[in-house]
C-alpha cells in the first residue's frame, strides 16, 4: 500500500476583524468573560466577496505552489463544508473550475466541525488503495453567516475561513498512519442550522397567525440561525477528543510518547487543554491560534496545519495527531506522519 503524505498546504482567513470589545457593544458579554471561557479575543467575517468557494481557492492555490504541482495533475478534490455556496453543483466542483484541476473528480463533504478530519480519511483512502495519486483537502466553512448576533451563547464562538492539503502517494515511511470517525445522532438536537423545509423554503416558517403551517402562500419566511446548547456539547467534547486522539494514536501502531504535536479543532481553549492533559503533551506541543480566529468549523485544523507547517516547527519524522469534534454529533482523528515531501516548496523556498 502506498502511503498518502501531506506535501502542501495553504489558508485563508477574511480581512475584517470582530473584536470581543466590539461584540461588547452588540450582546451583554465583556472581553474577560470571553477569554476566560473560551480563549477567544478576535474573529475573522466574511466580506460578501469571500464566498466558500472564493476561499476555498485562495487556500487551494498556496497548497497547490507549496506542493509545486500543477493543478491538472490533481485526481480528486473533496471539500468539507457545511456553509456551500449553492446546493448544487457542490463547491467542489465549482472550485475544480477555478482552480483549473480539469482532470479531477469533485464532490463536498458535510461533517461540520469535524468535515476536514472526515475528508482527509476520504482522500487518504483513494491514495493508499491505488486509485488516485494526489489529492486536494479542503475545508471551508463561513458560519458567521448563520449566527444570530443576538444570542451571545454563539456570537462569541465562531469565525470564518478556510485551509487546504495537497495529498500525494508516497513509497516513504510518511503520511496519514490512522484514522478513527465517528457519529452519534443522538446528539443532533444540541447544535444544528436548519435548512429547507418540504415546501423548498429556507429556514423556520411561520404563519402570520404564529401557526408555523409551513404554506408558503401564508406564511413569513424567517432567516435561519445556528441553534447550539453550549454545555451538552462541550460535555461531548471533551469526553471525545482525548478518546478519539488516543484511539487514532493506538490504530497508527504508536504510544502517546511517540506523539510530537496535538494540531486540534479550535472550539474552546479549555477542551483543547484537556485534550492535551489525555495525551500527556505541553502546550508547547498545542497549536491554538483560536485566540486569533475563533471557530472556523472545517477550516480550523487545515489553518492550524498550514500555520503550523510554515512555522518551520514541524519536522520531518514528527507525529501529529489531528483532532476535531461538532455538530452530530461528530468526530474524526487521524494520526499524520510528517515527511522529508513536506518541507519542500514554499519552505524550502524560504530557507534558500
Ligand atoms: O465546534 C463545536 C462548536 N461548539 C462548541 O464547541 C461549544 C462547546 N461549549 C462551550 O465552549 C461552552 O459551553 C461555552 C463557551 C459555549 C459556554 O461556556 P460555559 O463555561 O459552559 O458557560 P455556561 O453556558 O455554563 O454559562 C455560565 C454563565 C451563565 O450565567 P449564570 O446562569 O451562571 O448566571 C450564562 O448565562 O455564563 C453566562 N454566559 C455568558 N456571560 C457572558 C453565557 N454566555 C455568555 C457570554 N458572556 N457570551
Amino acid at each position: 500500500m502506498r502511503n498518502a503524505a501531506i506535501t502542501g498546504w495553504g489558508m485563508y482567513v477574511p480581512e475584517q476583524i470582530l473584536t470581543n470589545a466590539e461584540l461588547e457593544q452588540m450582546v451583554e458579554t465583556s472581553d474577560e468573560w470571553i477569554v476566560s471561557r473560551t480563549g477567544i479575543r478576535e474573529r475573522r467575517l466574511a466580506a460578501p466577496a469571500d464566498t466558500t468557494l472564493a476561499m476555498s481557492a485562495r487556500a487551494s492555490r498556496q497548497a497547490i505552489e507549496v506542493a509545486g504541482i500543477d493543478p491538472s495533475e490533481i485526481d480528486l478534490i473533496v471539500l468539507a463544508t457545511v456553509t456551500p455556496d449553492k446546493f448544487m453543483p457542490s463547491t467542489a466542483s465549482l472550485l475544480q473550475t477555478e482552480l483549473g484541476a480539469h482532470r479531477a473528480a469533485a464532490f463536498d463533504l458535510a461533517a461540520a466541525c469535524s468535515g476536514f478530519v472526515y475528508a482527509l480519511a476520504v482522500g487518504s483512502q483513494f491514495i493508499q488503495t491505488g486509485v488516485h495519486k494526489t489529492v486536494l483537502v479542503v475545508g471551508t466553512d463561513a458560519l458567521t453567516r448563520f449566527i444570530d448576533f443576538t444570542d451571545r451563547g454563539t456570537c462569541i464562538l465562531f469565525g470564518d475561513g478556510s485551509g487546504a492539503v495537497v495529498l500525494q502517494a508516497s513509497d516513504a515511511e510518511e503520511g496519514v498512519l490512522s484514522n478513527v470517525l465517528g457519529s452519534d445522532g443522538r446528539g443532533a438536537q444540541h447544535l444544528y442550522i436548519d435548512g429547507f423545509d418540504s415546501n423548498g423554503l429556507y429556514g423556520r416558517t411561520i404563519s402570520s397567525n404564529g401557526n408555523g403551517t409551513g404554506n408558503a402562500a401564508v406564511d413569513e419566511l424567517q432567516r435561519t440561525y445556528m441553534k447550539m446548547n453550549g454545555n451538552e456539547v462541550y460535555r461531548f467534547s471533551v469526553r471525545v477528543m482525548g478518546e478519539t486522539a488516543i484511539e487514532a494514536v493506538n490504530r497508527a501502531g504508536l504510544r502517546l510518547g511517540d506523539i510530537d504535536w496535538l494540531i486540534p479543532h479550535q472550539a474552546n481553549l479549555r477542551i483543547i487543554d484537556a485534550a492535551a492533559k489525555r495525551l500527556d503533551l505541553p502546550r508547547d506541543r498545542v497549536w491554538v491560534n483560536l485566540d486569533r480566529y475563533g471557530n472556523t468549523s472545517a477550516a480550523s485544523v487545515p489553518i492550524c496545519l498550514a500555520e503550523a507547517a510554515e512555522s518551520g516547527k514541524i519536522q520531518p519524522g514528527m507525529n501529529l495527531v489531528l483532532v476535531a469534534f461538532g455538530a452530530g454529533l461528530s468526530w474524526a482523528s487521524s494520526v499524520v506522519r510528517w515527511g522529508a515531501t513536506g518541507v519542500r516548496g514554499k519552505g524550502t523556498e524560504r530557507d534558500g
